[in-house]
């Protein structure tokens, strides 16, 4: 569904929307939808690691391990962020690395989507192509990245709360927020 929009707003022109949060939050789903509103290109960080690596993210924790996977992904995200704006959705991990979060601050702006534990269970439990949630008990390790990441991702230029209503409901929550932001109070 395309939102009645005209491109982002002023204040955004020449910069990222990057999404961040927790597996599960909606990121690439919401991502497109904005995308589409502001007419901008959408880039999946993830998609863009699996196509620099030639293999799924998931091969790369297999075949490798989460330190090699997180220096790609730091590499990628700054060679996107190099390139033309578009709107970014990052993998949950991404932004917990310090000089990731500095780049996203220099060329965008940063959309932490929160969401609840009985949400990102729900919304994780049918694809096993997230290596992290596979070593165990999802609910417990989902919570424990809540515990750890959650104090990182507040550091986000703006927060959405992400609960039952439909993607384009929140999509619209997310441009609401991005055409309300004043930067002159943040
Ligand atoms: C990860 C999240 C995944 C992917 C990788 C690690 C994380 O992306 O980057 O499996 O550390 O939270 P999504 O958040 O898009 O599922």
């Amino acid at each position: 569904m395309k939102h009645e929009t005209n491109g982002p707003p002023e204040w955004l022109q020449g910069k990222f929307i990057v999404l961040v949060g927790l597996m599960g939050a909606g990121k690439t789903r919401l991502g497109r939808i904005i995308a589409s509103s502001f007419s901008l290109p959408f880039i999946d960080a993830d998609t863009e690691i699996e196509k620099a690596a030639g293999c799924s993210v998931r091969e790369i924790f297999e075949q490798f391990d989460e330190p090699y996977f997180r220096d790609g992904e730091r590499r990628v995200i700054q060679r996107i962020l190099a390139e033309k704006p578009a709107v970014l959705a990052t993998g949950g991990g991404a932004y917990m690395n310090k000089e990731t979060q500095k780049d996203i601050s220099q060329f965008g702006v940063a959309v932490w989507l929160r969401a609840d534990l009985d949400l990102l269970e729900r919304r994780t439990q049918h694809r096993n192509a997230r290596p992290l949630l596979n070593k165990g008990n999802a609910r417990k390790i989902l919570s424990g990245l809540i515990d750890t990441r959650y104090p990182v991702y507040s550091n986000a230029e703006i927060t959405i709360d992400v609960g039952d209503e439909t993607a384009p409901e929140t999509a619209r929550k997310i441009i609401d927020a991005l055409i309300n932001y004043n930067t002159a109070d943040n």
